[in-house]
């Protein structure tokens, strides 16, 4: 794709990554994603904000072509899929300066052995006037990465954030106008990448609260003209308390999992709490991440397998506690042959979250009906716990 005109003299440069399922080996991407980069041309210096992923370097260098000279390249964050081109630019670009601030001068240092002499180091709060045009940094550390920052260019009220507020969605839209779309992606987004550093993301909307933002540009998805749109949904996901909702990942071998997780379904649906069951066989893990940011309880079925969770359920509650959502309780449930471990095992595996256990339910073999019992008694303390959290 070719420059995209936003403002006088603010252009869209980058890579719609359609095809891109995978994100770190780690993050799906059902959506494909993107790799945005910004032109600011003032009438004295020009910068660009980032550069973009290297398997995008020869579309970057083409929208590049008609631009004789870069002063500066601002940097926000040293991840390779942001930053991963800068020798390229620099190398085409002899006398550009790389605009960043310490903690990401040495992450550059390491990652892409830029040269010291390239460097220009800024403060928080900085500015940096171009001529007509004025970028001013503001630090904005841990979202997610301990050195970003973000920019706004005064004239025309616009904020680049970089990977915050970012979604992963390939798109032809320069701006967010399919907005559940972009919401959708951009809770995804925030659910693997910003939730487990909430405090810090809470820390830094406060921080952008005195803004008079026009215009949100992240370096991964459409620009948002319409900025309310994610940062009320920010404001509700980091800081608004969970929601009557139950996240249930499971994996079933020979259905008596399965068999307990359908009873209870039913049975919280029976009492007004919504739940969203996740099969781990066939689960896109970005789809229990969403769920993750508002659910107040985690029910995690599980077979047992040499006495312990399955592999796969191993994985879902390693995740789960390495994101930190806001959960607030959480059971175990499913079954077993001849011995089982996983209650004990699964509670080890949280140790980052403040969770009450309600109590679990492991029958032996199929579940009889005492287990379905038990799983009803389930189903009340969770509607009870919720009903005391002030859910309606
Ligand atoms: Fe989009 Fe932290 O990189």
């Amino acid at each position: 794709m070719k420059a995209r005109k936003i403002k006088d003299g603010v252009f869209w440069l980058g890579y719609i990554d359609w095809d891109r399922r995978l994100f770190d080996s780690l993050v799906p991407l059902p959506n494909g994603t993107s790799y945005n980069a910004y032109l600011v041309q003032g009438t004295e210096k020009t910068a660009l904000l980032d550069t973009v992923d290297p398997c995008a370097v020869d579309t970057l260098m083409s929208q590049l072509e008609g631009v004789p000279n870069i002063d500066y390249v601002v940097v926000h964050h040293a991840e390779q899929d942001h930053s991963g081109t800068l020798p390229r630019v620099l190398d085409k670009y002899r006398s550009a300066k790389v605009v960043t601030n310490p903690n990401c001068k040495r992450l550059l240092t390491d990652l892409l052995e830029v040269p010291e002499d390239r460097f220009m180091m800024v403060e928080d709060g900085q500015v940096l006037p171009l001529g007509g045009k004025t970028l001013k940094f503001v630090y904005t550390p841990w979202v997610h990465w301990p050195e970003t920052m973000v920019s706004y260019l005064q004239e025309d009220r616009m904020l680049f954030t970089c990977d915050l507020f970012g979604s992963h969605l390939a798109t032809s839209d320069l701006y967010a106008v399919d907005e559940a779309h972009v919401y959708e992606a951009a809770k995804v987004y925030y659910g693997m990448i910003m939730m487990p550093f909430r405090a810090a993301v809470e820390k830094n909307l406060e921080k952008l609260k005195p803004y008079d933002i026009g215009m949100i540009a992240p370096s991964h998805g459409p620009v948002y003209n319409k900025p309310s749109l994610v940062l009320d949904a920010y404001q509700d996901w980091v800081s608004g308390p969970p929601k009557n909702l139950v996240v249930l990942p499971y994996v079933s071998m020979h259905d008596s999992t399965r068999i307990m997780v359908m009873h209870l379904v039913d049975a919280l649906a029976q009492r007004d709490v919504r739940v969203q069951q996740f099969n781990l066989a066939v689960t896109d893990l970005g789809k229990l991440a969403v769920t993750l940011v508002d659910a107040a309880t985690i029910v995690i079925g599980t077979p047992t397998v040499m006495a312990n969770p399955h592999p796969s359920v191993v994985y879902a509650t390693y995740l789960t506690n390495a994101v930190k959502p806001k959960l607030k309780f959480a059971a175990v449930i499913g079954s077993y042959s001849w011995g089982s471990k996983v209650v004990e095992q699964i509670g080890a595996m949280l140790p980052n979250l403040k969770l009450e256990a309600l109590p679990s339910v492991i029958c032996k073999g199929l579940p009889r009906e005492a287990d379905l019992n038990a799983l009803d008694a389930l189903a009340d303390a969770i509607a009870e716990k919720h009903r005391a959290l002030g859910f309606k």
